[in-house]
Parts: C-alpha cells; sequence; structure tokens
C-alpha cells in the first residue's frame, strides 16, 4: 500500500495518491484542468464559481476591482448574506433537520443542532442584538468558549451586518481591552465560564476588568450561563443571553450586504507593535471557506462529519469550525474541552462515536497524542475516517508518518494545509484522492492560488529557498489592517512595491514543484500552532516594573514546535522566573509564558544600539555563533549570557 516513488531532499518519501471514488478532484489532470481555466480567465473563472457556489441578493458584475492596489475588491457591486448562505439556503433546501453542530461537553454532554434550529437561535440572536442597540457597521467583541453559542453569535452578527472579532478565551484582560477598543466595539458577547481539564475556566471576570478601564464604546455586554460559576452582574449593563433569546422573535430577516462588508476582524501578531486586526470580507471570504472545503477535504456534505478541532478564537476556527462546513450545508464536530481530557483516548473516542470522517487539527496536538502512546487510538473504531488535515505549523515528518499510520491506517491521504490569518483559508495543499504526498510538504497551490519563492531582491527562485509570495490578488485575501491602512501596505506589500503579498514564511520547491515550509522569517514564533510577536512578550515584560530590557527568540521544542526564550535584564529589585512568567499570562495569556527565562546582565547589542537576536537564537539552539560579534559592543556580555542558567 504505502508506495515509495522516489527521493527528495533530506525527506525522501512520497506516496501516492489514494483513490477516492468520486471525488472533487481524482487525478492530476483533474487539478491542472482547473488550473489551466484560470491561466486562461483569472477573473472570469473567479467569478463563475461565485456565482455558483454562493447565494446572492444582487448579482455583480464586477470581477475584480484593482483600481487602488494593494487594495483589491472582489465582487464588489454584488449583495449576499452569509447567514443566510450558511442557513436559510440549506432549510429552504429540505436540510432543517440535518445536523449543522454536533457539541460535546467536557463532561460527555451532547447536543445536536439542526439547521431549522440554528437558524431560529440565530434570528432570537440577532434581534436581540438589534434591542441592544447594535446596528449594521458596529463591531461586536466575542469572548466565548468552545459552545454552540459562540457559532450563533457569529453568524447572528453577519445576519444583520455588524462585524464581529472573536477573542480567544485564554487571552488576558489586558489583551481583550486592547482588542474591543482598537475595534471600537459597541457590544462583548461572552460566558460564565467554559470548561477546562475537568474545572471551570471563568471568562466574565476578564471581560469585566477589561471593561473596568477605557472600552468607553461598549454599551452591554450578554453573557450566556454556560458553567455555572457565580458572575458579578452590573445592572444596565449586562443582560442575560438565554432569557432575551426566549424573549425574542425567532424570525429575522437577513439584510443584503455588499460583498466587501467586513464579516469580521481577527487579531494576529506581526513582528511589530500590537496585534493588528485582518479583515475579511463577505463574499470573497465565504465563497473560498466553501471551496476550500470541497476541494481540500474532498467534503460531502450529505455524508461528512468534520471535525477540525481547532478554538474558534482562531482563523481556522473560523473558516473550518464554523463558516466553511456550514456553508456547505454539511454536519461540523464542536467540542469544548481539552482533547486530552480525562485521557488521551479522548479525541479517538470521539471521533468513533460520532463516526467523524475528516479530521482536522495542529501537529502539536499530534505530538502530544504520539507522546502518550498508541494504545488510546488502538483502543477507538477509526474506521470512518478518510481525510486527515494538519495545519499551523510545520509538520515534523515522524508525526505526520504516526498520522499516517496509526489514525489513518495507510487509508487515509495527510492534507497539510499551508496557510495564514491573512489569506482567510488554504493556498497550499496536496490535494487529496489526486497528489502525491510527501511528509513535510504542504505540496502545491490551490487553483487560482499563485504562490512563488523570491529572493531578497524580488528575482523568481525555481530551486532553492526563498521568501514564499502570493502574486496575484485572490478573493479571501485580507482586505486589510483594521483602522490602519498604512500597516497593511507596509507590513504586506512593501517590500517588493507592491507586486507581491509576502507571507512571511520562508519555503523551498523541490524537483516536483513541491513547496516546503521552513518557517517564519520574521520575528514572529509559532508555539503549539499560536502566532506570537516576540516584541510583543518583549513588551509586556518591559511593562513589569522591575525589568529594564527584555529580547525574546524562539527555540525548537519537540512539542510545541517553538518554544519561547527570554533574556531580561532586571533593574537593581530582584524578581523571580515565576514572577515574570506570571506577568506575561496576566498581560498577554498564559500562552504567551516564557518557557525558558534567562536574566542577564545586558544584551549583545551592535554598537547602534540593535539587539542581536540572531546570536541569542544560536545561544538558545546551542549551535555555534556564526554571526560576526565584531559589531559587538561588548563581548563580554556574551560571555556572561553563556554563563547564565536557565530558568
Ligand atoms: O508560519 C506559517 C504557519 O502559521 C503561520 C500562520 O499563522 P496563523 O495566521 O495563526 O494561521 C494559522 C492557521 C492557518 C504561517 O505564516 N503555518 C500555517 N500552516 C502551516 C504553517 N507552517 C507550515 N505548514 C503549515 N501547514
Amino acid at each position: 500500500m504505502v508506495d515509495m516513488i522516489e527521493s527528495v531532499l533530506h525527506e525522501d518519501r512520497v506516496f501516492k495518491a489514494a483513490v477516492g471514488e468520486g471525488a472533487c478532484f481524482s487525478s492530476m489532470g483533474d487539478y491542472h484542468a482547473m488550473c489551466r481555466r484560470f491561466e486562461e480567465d483569472y477573473e472570469g473563472t473567479w467569478a463563475d464559481l461565485a456565482r455558483t457556489h454562493l447565494r446572492w441578493r444582487e448579482a455583480f458584475t464586477q470581477d475584480l476591482d484593482d483600481s487602488n492596489p494593494p487594495f483589491y475588491r472582489w465582487f464588489a457591486d454584488g449583495a449576499l448574506n452569509v447567514a443566510e448562505n450558511c442557513l436559510d439556503r440549506h432549510v429552504q433546501a429540505g436540510l432543517g433537520e440535518r445536523t449543522a453542530i454536533v457539541w460535546e461537553g467536557e463532561q460527555g454532554e451532547v447536543r445536536h443542532l439542526t439547521y431549522a434550529y440554528l437558524l431560529e437561535q440565530v434570528c432570537r440572536a440577532a434581534n436581540v442584538m438589534h434591542s441592544l442597540g447594535v446596528e449594521a457597521g458596529d463591531r461586536v467583541v466575542i469572548y466565548m468558549p468552545m459552545i454552540p453559542e459562540t457559532a450563533i453569535a457569529m453568524l447572528a452578527c453577519a445576519r444583520i451586518g455588524a462585524t464581529h472579532s472573536v477573542v480567544f478565551g485564554a487571552f488576558s484582560s489586558s489583551s481583550l481591552r486592547d482588542r474591543i477598543e482598537d475595534a471600537a466595539a459597541r457590544l462583548v458577547i461572552t460566558a460564565d465560564g467554559g470548561a477546562r481539564r475537568g474545572g471551570v475556566h471563568a471568562l466574565k471576570p476578564f471581560v469585566d476588568e477589561a471593561l473596568s478601564e477605557g472600552c468607553h464604546t461598549v454599551e452591554h455586554l450578554l453573557v450566556v450561563k454556560h458553567a455555572g460559576c457565580d458572575v458579578s452582574w452590573k445592572a444596565g449593563r449586562d443582560c442575560d443571553w438565554h432569557s432575551l433569546l426566549a424573549e425574542s422573535s425567532p424570525e429575522c430577516a437577513a439584510i443584503a450586504l455588499p460583498s466587501e462588508h467586513p464579516l469580521f476582524i481577527l487579531y494576529t501578531s506581526g513582528s511589530t507593535g500590537k496585534p493588528k486586526g485582518i479583515v475579511h470580507s463577505t463574499a470573497g471570504y465565504l465563497l473560498w471557506a466553501r471551496l476550500t472545503m470541497l476541494w481540500s477535504f474532498d467534503y460531502r456534505p450529505d455524508q461528512d462529519v468534520f471535525w477540525c478541532t481547532a478554538d474558534v478564537g482562531w482563523i481556522t476556527g473560523h473558516t473550518y469550525l464554523i463558516y466553511g462546513p456550514l456553508v456547505c450545508g454539511g454536519t461540523t464536530v464542536m467540542y469544548e474541552g481539552v482533547p486530552t481530557y480525562p485521557d488521551a483516548g479522548r479525541v479517538w473516542q470521539i471521533c468513533e462515536r460520532l463516526s467523524v470522517s475528516v479530521f482536522y487539527t495542529a501537529p502539536t496536538a499530534i505530538r502530544a497524542l504520539i507522546k502518550a502512546g498508541d494504545v488510546w487510538p488502538n483502543r477507538s473504531d477509526l474506521s470512518s475516517l478518510r481525510v486527515l488535515g494538519t495545519v499551523g505549523e510545520p509538520i515534523n515528518p515522524e508525526a505526520w508518518m504516526w498520522y499516517y499510520r496509526v489514525i489513518g491506517k495507510e487509508r487515509c491521504p495527510i492534507v497539510d494545509t499551508w496557510w495564514q490569518t491573512e489569506t482567510g483559508g488554504h493556498m497550499l495543499v496536496p490535494l487529496p484522492f489526486a497528489m502525491a504526498t510527501k511528509p513535510g510538504s504542504a505540496a502545491l497551490p490551490l487553483p487560482g492560488i499563485q504562490v512563488e519563492i523570491v529572493d531578497e531582491e524580488g528575482g523568481k527562485v525555481s530551486h532553492g529557498g526563498g521568501l514564499l509570495v502570493v502574486t496575484k490578488p485572490w478573493p479571501s485575501m485580507l482586505r486589510g489592517v483594521w483602522g490602519d491602512p498604512a500597516r497593511y501596505v507596509e507590513t504586506y506589500w512593501n517590500l517588493f512595491d507592491g507586486q507581491y503579498y509576502i507571507a512571511g514564511d520562508g519555503a523551498r520547491r523541490d524537483g516536483d514543484g513541491y513547496f516546503w515550509i521552513m518557517g517564519r522569517v520574521d520575528d514572529v514564533l509559532n508555539v503549539s500552532g499560536h502566532r506570537l510577536g516576540t516584541m510583543e512578550i518583549e513588551s509586556a515584560l518591559v511593562s513589569h516594573h522591575a525589568v529594564a530590557e527584555a529580547a525574546v527568540v524562539g527555540r525548537a521544542d519537540d512539542l510545541k514546535g517553538e518554544a519561547i526564550c527570554a533574556f531580561v535584564v532586571l533593574k537593581e529589585s530582584r524578581v523571580d522566573a515565576l514572577t515574570l512568567r506570571k506577568h506575561v499570562a496576566a498581560e498577554i495569556g498564559p500562552i504567551a509564558k516564557p518557557d525558558d527565562i534567562y536574566l542577564v546582565e545586558g544584551l549583545p547589542k551592535t554598537r547602534s544600539g540593535k539587539i542581536m537576536r540572531r546570536l541569542l537564537r544560536d545561544i538558545v539552539m546551542k549551535r555555534d555563533i556564526v554571526q560576526d560579534v565584531s559589531t559587538l559592543e561588548d563581548r563580554a556580555v556574551i560571555e556572561h549570557i553563556l554563563a547564565t542558567p536557565v530558568q
């Protein structure tokens, strides 16, 4: 079954494409045929797909509007509604009784929400939001656990044209405040708390704290009582989700919104400053959510049970937990708890019990499950699985092989999807049942996506490494950085004078044209699939009164992909590493806590005062210092750092 074909780069295993009867793409011929359609008529092909795959209220006549690059617009004179495409459309097609969301709580509670029920709940929530003064064009921040109400809240925003901004539930109150303020949100939707490892993770207190300072645009807080924890209540501001929904009308007309209406803002880290609000559109985003579900996973809405384990607070949760499966009219699984609770068999039991056929997770989760041992998956019947996906970070070949052998039984194609918050949906994908796979390679660009590797001057590199860029605007691309058009241009387009979208990843191509992602080329870390800026963590450290200076770099970590290493120079008062970790958790969230802290006397700097981060990276990686240190201001600093124990 396993077919070794040829040898490439360091990883030379190649597995023939599995045979998938009736697959969307069942051969390389199918793939090339679709690519050819785009080559012959790029914009026209996108427009045809948009007409076929989405339900429009007003037909569009414009395909791509590139009159003001890089502020591209797609299908701009059309109008539609995302909630209508995800719900009404299916109910009207007779699928009202099909399960839209299967939710499982950590304690084993299960809820099946049909399309008809979801539509009713979304209408009620939309009416409640109206009654709280939310109108089309307003922003709503959603800070929630993984419960169906989160999906209902997002779709209710989409129904009335409010732009949502979901904030990951493990972000701290100050991160939450920053996002509420940046988006100037009118409403915040939260829950009392969520389940976490057998206990409860309270959420509302973080919102209360965030709102205790600034956040003047917020008029109300809508609270889902879910976890049963005691919460304080501010009369006049706080409203109870369940009682308001029960009192509201189950009908609410979906409004027709222009294609370019901002569906959501999602904050993500970059190499400079605070996280930026990535803005996604209505039509282009939804089109790609649907197409990539169908293409990348060969998703069959009438048969498949799709489980994406990502939290809804990240782009993967937006596109492949909520919008993608629902716009296709399929069934999506939502699990509230941690995947290893009460033991490492949980994920596989859910797969068996719910007959999951397409499973999509991150390499970091795979590595944690490998560590727990094969006994766990071997106890479950995994025969319902058909396609296995990964996302978020480069997958190491060992993890890929385990996923392929132990979970997929060498039957299921492994779909390693490369993409980003900014791209809205998948970009590089080994199409299941069409492409041979190589452990660790995201294979080839999807039809319609034009990707190249370029050198530092912007010249195309056919073999070897370079910067990954996208050479043509595509419908689901970000529309900008919320409130900061200059930052959008500067971050993604300036390097090559607006010619290419710069992804921020390094990549190389092998002889078959397959792409191998080498990781970020900027000061962004990928910790357990979570994207964090080194500068953000440095700012959090420096905001502690005892810290004079800090430099953060990443080092390779077997489980997390990358671990956070912080070099901290203290002012005279002494604090310990634990205090600093807690401080970072309070400033950003527990995911940003440094793994290694070095309390040092000084940081290596050039004579012009720039911190030499590459040198620090060499130190934490225990590599020989290859960098030219002749520009180093004070060489004794290095000797001292090398002698400093990690804490
Ligand atoms: O470095 C790449 C890595 O994750 C970054 C994007 O992070 P984020 O916007 O949080 O979105 C994550 C989910 C799409 C990319 O710049 N990345 C994502 N997928 C892969 C990956 N690196 C290697 N292989 C992947 N499949």
